[in-house]
């Protein structure tokens, strides 16, 4: 396992916080050069704040580090919104999007559809329909089935789709049981050593309207360690052989995946950028070398990597809770719906106080940080150090949220969904405004008198 971490930034004091964080004691005081007072007067709270220049520092970053030959596709799952994708396209990545709502978010930002990648494990018909409208570039078959409907859709939208196969390696990383897919038994994709993947190339071969480029894995995600992508590129590799000796024709496509790990808290060591490029593109020349193949073109599909430690997250505490001789509960004013993962993963991460620097900092003492849910667990940071004096009206801003936060954000208890800013060189753009009361009521249907059983 290898100790090499991202950079940490000089003056920081908290490494998994955006690069431009300020920080006075261990309270977050300005990101991308806005007071985070002002963004929380501004914008309201919780706020979701994603630093412009960790976002594109990290996308330029993937394509220096994998060079002008891979395509650095960013996984849009991590955090879908139009500002965002705007962003990447500028950048000249390429975006793997998982669903018809994915898609539509690509469209509105005008992400080139030549360098979109369509992914999902049960894509609807009117999905594929979508994909064959707009044109994307590259559609990733997961099953059998997904083959013939997508020949059905071409044939009906005259369009001819280029697709990658995902193929599923059966490597298991060591990462969340929720989030490996690489595995055997999995929803995910065309189980390799059960003859799936195999069989997919046969059909795909003899099918009008899918011209069949290259194939596809993705093992997991928050991996950090390079032994699962080491064995899913050499298995790949062995695959594409297979292919050629069986088929005769020699996939020139290979998409990796994403899944790099990220460092939640400071004492988590992960892989950086660079590390994890050097060692994808060491394993696919091992093995296209030691299968006499020509160096595919090569694809990865990083997310959270690049979204998570540009974002954080701003709350406003409420209700301090003192229950003693056993724990402080310090209510803030979002929770589970704004991030899920602490409650679905058990996900660990680092929150500190936010706000004014203060002339003397109190001395930390032991809290649990909670949301406003319905729910014991809605807890978003089990015994965490925070000033001993904090009370309702403080900030406290958690790092590292930028990934799977606003993605898997809900409406549970009928909270409205937090905005979220765009910060950079001291100014603060709306990327995604508050919902609304009225937002969360506009899609139920009032009955009208008569209909409601009285
Ligand atoms: N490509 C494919 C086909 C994927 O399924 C995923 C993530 C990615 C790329 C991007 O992976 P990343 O680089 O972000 O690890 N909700 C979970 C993560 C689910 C990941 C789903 N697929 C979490 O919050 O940890």
């Amino acid at each position: 396992m290898s100790a090499e971490r991202d950079p940490i930034p000089e003056g920081s004091c908290m490494s998994v916080f955006p690069r431009t964080a300020e920080f006075d004691g261990g309270r977050l005081v300005a990101v991308g050069g806005v007071a985070v007072t002002d963004l929380a007067e501004r914008f309201g709270t919780p706020l979701y704040v994603v630093d412009r220049a960790e976002l594109v520092g990290r996308m330029r970053a993937y394509r220096e580090a994998f060079g002008p030959d891979v395509a650095v596709t960013y996984g849009g799952k991590a955090l879908c919104v139009v500002g965002v994708l705007q962003t990447a396209a500028a950048e000249g990545l390429h975006l793997d999007v998982a669903s018809g709502g994915e898609l539509h978010t690509a469209a509105r930002a005008r992400f080139p559809m030549a360098r979109v990648v369509l992914h999902g494990n049960n894509k609807a018909g009117e999905e594929l329909r979508y994909a064959a409208r707009l044109g994307v570039g590259r559609v990733v078959v997961d099953s059998l089935p997904e083959l013939q409907r997508l020949a059905e859709v071409g044939k009906a939208s005259d369009y001819t789709f280029d697709v990658l196969l995902r193929v599923t390696p059966g490597v298991r990383p060591d990462t969340h049981a929720y989030i490996a897919t690489g595995q055997d038994d999995t929803k995910f994709g065309l189980t390799l050593s059960a003859g799936l993947a195999h069989e997919a190339v046969a059909r795909a071969l003899a099918l009008d309207r899918v011209r069949l480029r290259g194939a596809h894995c993705h093992i997991g995600s928050q991996i950090t360690m390079t032994a699962g992508f080491d064995a899913a590129a050499d298995r790949m590799l062995s695959f594409l052989a297979e292919v050629r000796g069986e088929h005769g024709v020699e996939l020139r496509e290979l998409n990796l995946g994403g899944g790099l790990g990220i460092a939640y808290r400071d004492a988590d060591v992960t892989l950086g950028i660079g590390e994890y490029a050097g060692a994808v593109k060491a394993a696919v020349a091992r093995g296209a070398q030691a299968h006499g193949l020509a160096m595919p073109k090569l694809s990865v599909e990083p997310g959270r990597s690049i979204a998570g430690p540009a974002g954080l997250t701003l709350y406003r505490v409420g209700t301090v809770k003192h229950v003693p001789g056993m724990r402080t509960y310090v209510s803030v004013d979002g929770g589970m719906s704004d991030n899920l993962r602490p409650a679905l993963y058990g996900a660990r991460y680092t929150v500190c106080a936010a706000g004014e620097p203060v002339a003397a900092e109190a001395a930390t003492a032991p809290v649990t940080v909670v949301g406003k849910h319905c729910e014991t667990g809605d807890v978003l940071a089990r015994d965490v150090w925070l000033p001993g004096d904090l009370a309702e009206g403080d900030l406290v801003a958690f790092a590292a949220t930028g990934a799977y936060g606003y993605a898997m954000a809900n409406n549970y208890n009928r909270v409205p969904r937090p905005a979220m800013v765009l910060v950079g060189e001291g100014r603060a753009d709306l990327l995604v405004r508050r919902e609304t009361l009225d937002d969360v009521v506009a899609l139920d249907v009032v009955l009208s008198d008569g209909d409601h059983g009285c």
